[in-house]
């Protein structure tokens, strides 16, 4: 029996997409358990780019079979997308990726209702995705989600569809201003979505559970990052789901006690998408450009990234919340240039020191952080394949985060491709 669970301790964007093709090797399974079609996670192999968003990246190792859990919430447009992109790309997803009947559908209300509110309502933007991703959870919790299995009853789709078309246009034109939605064109939408979406879906809980007792090796992939979880990250600037690994067990249907380890992945510095607070972010003041340097604009949306120096206040707290074993530290290749590099070890709010993630965002938008300084290393790393053969000023940046966070790298990522990977342990 093997579980592994893999997150992100960040605010996403660590380069979990990498990671996961990396382990997706030694596994049978894959399945991803959270988030949607927000996430957007790239991996480089050959040379050649490849950028998935719903599909878990192990789809890449031929002999991997691929899952998309009941937490996720499933836009069919782009699933379908994603399926002839990696088809156009020779890699069949046929019987290799299955996807849970308990999963939740994005409508295209839920796409139209993120975007109105996040543009017509400013004082409160988050900066989400447009994917739909937040109204896709509500209607979930709220007990008017559309499900996978909903598809193959039509009389119950089309039910359940005209009230909630009904319910959403009545928003949409109140309160956004916005044109109403034709509700026969979306039934026939996802009638013809269903006849496309059959060959895949399976019970994924049973499925997943059978093949543990067949000792199969199971990894299971969250989206987004711990910062941006919907209970423990920077609320409300985070997304509608728990990409902790709290959340994995719940998003697939495998119980806790099947679980063996936790990974972080984690990136050599800081970066966060979207509004909200960031207390080690640089700002546009320094004499060098860490987004130009590490390729930081979104997978998804193409939005630059906000960059900062690394930060063991949350990557402490990312050991907390995800109960992490081990770290997978990547892109450290792209501090490679610097004179000097720095980690945030402390908070400074009204004259205290704070060592601890504050859950109040008023504290966090209005602390400073406490910097220890490191000389750079300024040698190229991409080459290395050791932990020993790391340039001194780089073990100790790497020492210093590993006795801040009392966690140990099982990895150290040092470029995009497969090849560039420090294995440790
Ligand atoms: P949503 O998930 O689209 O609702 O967006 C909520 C917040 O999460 C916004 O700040 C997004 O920028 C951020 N977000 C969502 N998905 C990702 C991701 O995959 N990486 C980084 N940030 C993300």
């Amino acid at each position: 029996m093997s579980v592994k669970i893999i997150v992100g301790a960040q605010w996403g964007d660590e380069g979990k997409g990498k990671i996961v093709d990396l382990l997706s090797e030694q596994v049978d399974i894959v399945a991803r358990y959270q988030g949607g079609a927000n996430a957007g996670h790239t991996i480089v192999i050959d040379g050649e780019q490849y950028i998935l968003h719903l599909v878990p990246s192990g789809i890449l190792h031929e002999n991997t079979i691929c899952v998309i859990g009941n937490g996720v919430v499933i836009d069919p447009l782009a699933l379908l997308e994603e399926i002839e992109f990696l088809k156009s790309k020779g890699i069949s997803v046929d019987g290799r990726l299955w996807i849970s009947h308990r999963a939740h559908l994005i409508m295209p209300y839920h796409k139209l209702l993120d975007q109105a509110k996040e543009s017509k309502d400013a004082d409160r933007k988050i900066g989400t995705t447009g994917r739909g991703i937040g109204p896709a959870y509500v209607d979930k919790v709220n007990r008017m989600g559309i499900r996978i299995v909903d598809l193959l009853d039509r009389d119950t789709l089309e039910e359940k569809l005209r009230t909630n078309i009904k319910e959403k246009n009545e928003i949409l034109k109140k309160i956004y201003k916005e044109k109403e939605i034709d509700v026969d064109q979306i039934i026939n939408e996802y009638l013809d979505f269903d006849k496309k979406i059959d060959p895949y879906i399976k019970d994924v809980s049973t499925f997943l559970n059978e093949s543990l007792k067949d000792g199969k090796q199971i990894l299971l992939e969250g989206a987004q990052g711990t910062l941006l979880d919907i209970d423990f990250g920077t609320y409300p600037y985070v997304t509608s789901s728990n990409p902790t690994s709290g959340g994995a067990c719940a998003g697939v249907g495998i119980g806790p006690t099947k679980i063996e380890s936790v990974l972080g992945v984690i990136k050599a510095y800081t970066t966060r998408v979207g509004m909200g607070p960031f207390p080690t972010e640089i700002g546009d003041e320094e004499d060098f450009d860490l987004r130009d340097l590490g390729g930081e604009y979104g997978a998804t949306t193409g939005r630059p990234r906000r960059c900062g120096w690394f930060d063991a206040v949350i990557a402490k707290f990312a050991v907390q919340v995800n109960g992490l074993d081990s770290f997978a530290l990547t892109k450290l290749d792209v501090l490679d240039t610097l004179e000097e590099v720095k980690v945030c070890v402390a908070y400074k709010y009204k004259g205290k020191t704070i060592t601890t993630f504050p859950s109040e965002m008023r504290i966090l938008e209005n602390c400073e952080p406490v910097y220890e300084s490191f000389p750079g290393w300024q040698k190229p790393t991409s080459g290395i394949r050791s932990y020993q053969d790391l340039p001194a000023n780089a073990k100790a940046y790497l020492d210093a985060i590993k006795n801040l966070t009392q966690t140990d790298f099982s990895i150290i990522s040092v470029g995009s491709g497969r090849e560039q990977t420090i294995l440790i342990g």
